[in-house]
């Protein structure tokens, strides 16, 4: 089910470097919405800018509250990071295929890059269960997204930062392939899901498929719609012999890390 709807800003906060977080209400959108599932926003009004940006649901909080975590990267986050409370804002959603849960004796690993915490955080959240891991890689420390920014649910995290001023320094990787080693996991009992830049994501999905471990992954790319009406967010997906093309839209922007074509530009 999808809802257009003139949102209330509750608020728009400074979380981390460039990072915000936002709060609409919207009691449709919170009722129905999915881990990995994302709203677009309407930023500006008019034409500038014209289209809608997409951003993935970070959580829910109090049944009508919908959480956004966002980076300011260009144009329309900038122009987002000016809004208050109290103001109107224009959503479309919940969009999208979001995450396909974990069953309750497997032990889900969530790997993170940036501003990919996102829908790892909404994940988190429902998912519900004491002993979900999630590995956060950041530039440097002061883009450390923290964990209690989404409320009181009890997770175990770990850091890594690539200039080494917080936690493992290094990629956030690194940190995964510590815990696989470390851990005498049965690979059926483990889940992984991930969200971040491509290449993280490329050795996600090679790690995941070296040790025979499902891995979700919600990956990115430009979307003028939103809806599967614009062909703008196609990607290849599948081996040479088997390859077809998805949308991240409507097909995504969750997928299994095996089904996406990780070699195409
Ligand atoms: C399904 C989905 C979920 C997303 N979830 C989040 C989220 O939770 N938090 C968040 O901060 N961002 C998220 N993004 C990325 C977000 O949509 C872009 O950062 C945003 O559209 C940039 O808008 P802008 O007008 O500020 O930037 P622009 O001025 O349009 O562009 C600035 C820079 O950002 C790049 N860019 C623009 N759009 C995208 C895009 N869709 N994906 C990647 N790079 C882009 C451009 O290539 C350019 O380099 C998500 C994207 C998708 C497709
Ligand atoms: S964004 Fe238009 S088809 Fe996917």
């Amino acid at each position: 089910m999808m809802f257009e709807q003139k949102t209330e800003i509750i608020f728009n906060k400074n979380v981390a470097l460039k990072t915000f977080l936002l709060g609409i209400r919207s009691q449709e959108i919170a009722a129905h919405a999915i881990p990995g599932q994302f709203v677009m926003l309407r930023i500006g009004k008019g034409p500038d800018p014209l289209l809608r940006r997409p951003f993935s649901i970070s959580g829910t909080r109090d049944q009508d509250l919908v959480l956004i975590l966002y980076k300011v990267v260009g144009k329309g986050t900038a122009l987002l990071q000016e809004k208050r409370a109290g103001e109107g804002l224009s959503v479309l959603g919940p969009l999208g295929r979001g995450f396909g849960l974990p069953d309750d004796e497997q032990v889900p690993l969530l790997v993170a890059g940036g501003i990919g915490v996102a829908p790892l955080f909404f994940l988190a959240q429902t998912i519900h269960t004491t002993n979900t891991q999630i590995m956060m890689g950041f530039g440097s420390s002061n883009e450390i997204i923290p964990v209690d920014v989404m409320g009181d649910f009890k997770i175990q995290y770990s850091i890594s930062t690539d200039d080494g001023t917080h936690g493992h320094g290094g990629l956030v990787t690194e940190l995964l392939a510590t815990s696989l080693e470390k851990h005498t996991w049965h690979p059926s009992s483990l889940s992984l899901f991930s969200c971040g830049p491509k290449p993280m994501l490329k050795r996600v999905a090679e790690m995941a498929l070296e040790h025979h471990i499902p891995c979700q992954v919600s990956i990115e790319a430009v979307m003028a719609c939103g809806m599967g009406a614009c062909q703008g967010c196609v990607v290849r997906s599948g081996s040479h012999e088997t390859q077809t093309y998805q949308y991240v839209c409507k097909d995504g922007p969750v997928f299994f890390s095996h089904q996406i074509d990780w070699n195409q530009p």
